[in-house]
């Protein structure tokens, strides 16, 4: 089977390390990180495939696979359709509130004047979403009237997010442990993948701001059979259904955020494709076909014989980033020890933000997150000490990573 894996990221090297070992991978466009895995600059849409696989949000909430069934090309992410659930947070949590899915209560605003008489006349902390994608940076979590009143306008003027913040959704803050559940849909039927942990914040501690993910681990110690069933039955399949009903045919990954709260799991947003970083940790402990499993769902037809099964190992992932990252990258700095990292026994590294240097010499940064490194080991102990170990062998200029990476997790007390 050949498949065309369609992204840029770190997330895409390893959705084509995993998918390479039963198929014909090429990445459109990749990146010139992806140590050998083919990549093309042809459109995804003309690349000759088997199976298209679609990594980000933002083609798919485009359109990107509409087009390619409209050619008669089988693809595992939903048509733009589906992809509203992460393209409109409005759209979404009357979804959920249709479907009953625990959720945050919260309003959909648009008028400052109304946001700012919402936020003066209810207790905070408050939640400040952007309708619109954001890259997983749209999201104010405060206790500050001023710092909310602030983020409002920012938000609904357009100078913070463009149009994708011209309306908010205001919501209810929830307390508990964060938890993402990724499932494999075929429309109808969904079958859950691996739970992983994601770390938003930029800092040590959950301290700074949302960025896209700073680093994750999987599996979760805590995410034990019981909950997945709880948040296959209550969150994942009533939102399949939800969108069944409303004439969507959901296939391919449908991502959980979720809080653990004393009431239950809740959902905190929904994602159309692998979280990233989170893929870079479930993905590489995926035990069965890939890409067979891929292409069922994305023809309707998942079966038992189609479940994924992963390693018993653990994984951990820690992004390197650049800095100024997540508001203002300082990219085009020289990437050094990459070799030395990917030797080290048990780590992989995949690439993101980079571009070829001067004279195609090495590799500089040129993104935000430019490098996830992968520590694989038989507890989480051992995958986060490779992890660090790798990480410790890269540099460049103010490198920004967070040094918890599942810590608490494994026990390293941080
Ligand atoms: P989202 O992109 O909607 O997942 O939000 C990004 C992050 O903001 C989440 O991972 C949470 O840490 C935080 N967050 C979002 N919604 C809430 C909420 N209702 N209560 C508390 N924290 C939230
Ligand atoms: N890591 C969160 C996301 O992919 O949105």
């Amino acid at each position: 089977m050949k498949v065309c894996v369609v992204g840029a990221g770190a997330r895409e090297h390893a959705l084509a390390d995993a998918l390479s070992k039963s198929a014909d991978v090429v990445v459109a466009p990749g990146n010139p990180g992806m140590d050998g895995v083919s990549c093309t600059d042809i459109p995804p849409e003309h690349v000759g495939a088997d199976l298209w696989v679609v990594g980000p949000e933002a083609p798919l909430v485009d359109g990107l696979a509409d087009r390619i069934r409209a050619r008669g090309g089988l693809v595992f992410g939903p048509g733009a359709d589906g992809a509203r659930l992460e393209g409109s947070k409005a759209w979404m949590k009357d979804l959920l509130s249709a479907a009953r899915v625990p959720t945050a209560s919260y309003r959909v605003l648009a008028d400052q004047g109304e946001a700012l008489q919402y936020l003066r006349t209810t207790r905070g902390p408050w939640v400040i979403k952007t309708d619109g994608l954001a890259a997983g940076k749209g999201v104010l979590v405060t206790s500050s009237l001023r710092e909310a009143e602030k983020d409002v306008r920012a938000k609904l003027s357009g100078d913070a997010f463009g149009d994708a913040g011209r309306r908010l959704v205001i919501e209810e803050a929830l307390e508990g442990e964060e938890l993402s559940l990724m499932a494999v849909c075929d429309g109808r039927r969904a079958y859950p993948v691996a739970s992983a942990q994601d770390y938003k914040r930029l800092g040590d501690g959950g301290t700074g701001t949302n960025t896209g993910g700073m680093g994750a681990y999987s599996p979760v110690p805590f995410a034990d059979g019981e909950l997945e069933g709880q948040v296959m039955e209550r969150a994942v399949l009533p939102t399949l259904h939800a969108l069944k009903k409303r004439g969507v045919d959901y296939r391919g990954v449908l991502y959980a955020g979720l809080m653990l709260t004393e009431e239950g799991p809740k959902v905190l947003e929904f994602n159309v494709r692998f979280g990233d970083p989170e893929a870079q940790v479930v993905l590489p402990r995926w035990a069965g076909d890939a890409a067979a499993t891929f292409a069922s769902a994305a023809e309707g037809r998942l079966s038992d014989a189609d479940a994924p099964t992963f390693s018993k190992d653990s994984a951990v992932c820690v992004v390197l980033a650049s800095p100024g990252y997540p508001e203002s990258p300082r990219v085009g700095a020289r990437i050094e020890g990459l070799r030395q990292a990917r030797e080290v026994p048990g780590a992989t590294v995949y690439s993101a933000g980079v571009a070829s240097g001067p004279l195609g010499q090495g590799l500089v940064t040129a993104g935000g997150r430019v490098l996830a490194v992968v520590g694989r080991g038989p507890d989480l102990a051992s995958a986060r000490q490779i992890a660090y170990k790798a990480t410790s062998l890269v540099s460049w200029p103010d490198m920004v990573y967070r040094s918890d990476i599942a810590g608490i997790a494994a026990g390293a007390g941080q």
